[in-house]
């Protein structure tokens, strides 16, 4: 997949850039606060995902502007494609999308056709952090390759927001348990398919991330990923969601019952589980180093776009946004080479030190992006 034209003005600070990207390296370089991630976050929102610094709809046109508009066109194995997105004040809410010149209802419904793997500093803490930011990690990389898996995701988490209002009502005498009963089927149903596909998702990732952790690791590390559940002793061959499994999931709702009443919350389920990765054997959220754990998550998000690209057949685009300041040269260089043969964006404030004979330089000034002649460049 390559973004072959990017058009922003009107985003945040981003005045009137149109630019022809490189098919393999494009690096925007630039000062602090003078729009790179902007562009980044643009990009990303022709995904159909949500802003990865969660920019609020009324903050995405500029400030002293009226209207905001973002014109991308990439190629995949198939053809070439358009997406525009577009909003104007005072409606700043009513986005104007659209997929090859075709309105598209909202922004979300572009997703599954733009693939790119997103890495940003904040991804650095993956391994470290809490289990919160490992699920989005997981439900992402699950949904780019499992058509309908995100809608499954939103509706579960819509039915635990239910059930755990209802649980605070019950211990109120507001509400009778009864009436749990409605949203505990639907829960344990989605929870057991959101399990299975976890599940399998976990178990590629294993391979390529201990793969890539020894290369990594020049042979001294083993890096060992599993999907920790809440509610099933053990997901290995099981793949009966709407049977056994759903069955399963609701005798768990059901055990925890009283409990859940009393503090309010669900307290097993898949909104409960959890990525565990070790080294070595060793817990790295927990017993790693600040290297250890760094590597780890440059390896999961590099495992990311490797699975996304078996699985699909084509390859995703990386965005790297400042992350690789954040980093020696050794991980830097390593996930240079290893996104080899993907289109990539990157961002930092100087691009010395990163080879970009196969690629373009832009400048970032106040909104605006020139593109930097190299010399001896054709
Ligand atoms: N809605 C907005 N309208 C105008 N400017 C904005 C808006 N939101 C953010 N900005 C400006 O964008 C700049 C930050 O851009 P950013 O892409 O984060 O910079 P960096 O180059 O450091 O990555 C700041 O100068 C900020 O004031
Ligand atoms: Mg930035």
């Amino acid at each position: 997949m390559i973004i072959t034209k990017l058009g922003i003005n009107g985003f945040k600070n981003l005045k009137e850039i149109s630019l022809s990207a490189h098919s393999r390296l494009n690096i925007f370089s630039g000062e602090n606060a003078q729009g790179k991630t902007n562009i980044i976050e643009a990009l990303w929102l022709c995904t159909g995902c949500r802003s990865f610094r969660g920019t609020k709809d009324k903050d995405f046109i500029d400030l002293d502007g009226q209207r905001a508009e973002i014109n991308l066109t990439f190629k995949d194995n198939f053809r070439e494609q358009k997406i525009s997105v577009a909003a104007a004040k005072p409606n700043y809410k009513e986005k104007n999308v659209t997929l090859n010149g075709v309105p598209v209802k909202k922004l979300s419904k572009l997703f599954g056709n733009l693939k790119c793997v997103i890495f940003t500093p904040e991804d650095l803490e993956l391994a470290k952090g809490s289990p919160d930011n490992r699920r989005s990690y997981l439900d992402l990389s699950v949904s780019q390759i499992k058509l309908g898996y995100k809608d499954v995701v939103s509706k579960y988490d819509y039915l635990i927001l239910q059930r755990n209002t209802l649980l605070k009502s019950i211990s109120q005498g507001i509400s009778k348990v009864e009436e749990l009963d409605v949203w505990d089927e639907q829960i344990a149903r989605l929870g057991a398919y959101i399990s299975v596909l976890r599940f399998s998702y976990t178990k590629k990732l294993n391979i390529f991330a201990s793969k890539l952790h020894r290369e990594l690791s020049r042979g001294r590390e083993q890096l060992e990923i599993c999907y920790n559940s809440t509610v099933f002793k053990s997901l290995e061959g099981r793949t009966d969601f709407k049977g056994e499994m759903a069955e399963e999931y609701l005798a768990v709702l059901k055990k925890n019952l009283r409990d859940d009443i009393k503090c309010g919350f669900t307290q097993a389920g898949t909104h409960r589980d959890d990525l565990i990765t070790k080294i070595n054997g060793l817990s790295s959220r927990e017993y790693g180093s600040q290297g250890q754990q760094r590597s780890v998550a440059i390896i999961l998000k590099l495992s990311q776009a490797y699975i996304l690209s078996e699985e699909t057949g084509d390859r995703p685009v990386i965005l790297l946004d400042d992350v690789l300041s954040e980093l020696d040269s050794a991980r830097q260089q390593f996930i240079l080479s290893s996104i080899e043969g993907m289109q990539v964006f990157i961002t930092c404030c100087s691009s010395e030190g990163i080879d970009s004979a196969d690629g373009k330089i832009f400048c970032v000034k106040s909104g605006r992006v020139c593109e930097k002649s190299q010399k001896g460049k054709r």
